[in-house]
């Protein structure tokens, strides 16, 4: 496994959209692992492909128990709804409160290329629309209501 490097706001790799992954391939696995490490050793809830420049869609999310490997991930329900800051890897430091449903069913493959579902609420719910929007080239910030003050 092999730490990558995010890559930041500006950069034109993250305005665009993910192709689906065809092949579920030992490099699919290499770069899941990566995503992987580089997320852990940042300290992120979740990362997209596109952010370490590769796009596909292909996402992770680390919440208290696991991580939650999405590839081809599709939301098929969201109700309720949340309202909390939210940051991102790609614009470090920076906070700003978005408006996200309260749960999320999400369809998509494993590593293995078996579909299977999984439904997140509050944080995780929040991190399955984050991470899904960077596979077609959005972020958070375009839907950010308020940002928080910077402390210093
Ligand atoms: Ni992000």
């Amino acid at each position: 496994m092999a730490i990558r490097n995010i890559v930041k706001l500006g950069d034109e790799i993250l305005t665009k959209k993910c192709r689906e992954v065809t092949v579920f391939d030992e490099k699919l696995h290499t770069l899941i692992d990566d995503m992987i490490e580089t997320l852990e050793q940042a300290d992120g809830v979740g990362l997209a492909a596109p952010q370490v420049g590769i796009l596909k869609r292909v996402a992770i999310v680390h919440t208290s128990e696991k991580i939650i490997e999405l590839i081809n991930p599709v939301i098929v329900s969201a109700s309720g709804e949340q309202t909390d800051y939210e940051g991102c890897l790609s614009y470090p430091g920076k906070y700003g409160k978005v408006t996200r449903p309260n749960v999320v069913t999400v369809r998509a493959c494993d590593r293995y290329g078996k579909l299977y579902e999984v439904t997140g609420r509050e944080l995780m719910a929040r991190a399955f629309c984050h991470e899904i929007e960077h596979l077609d080239g959005h972020m958070y910030i375009e839907k950010v209501t308020e940002w928080m003050e910077e402390s210093e």
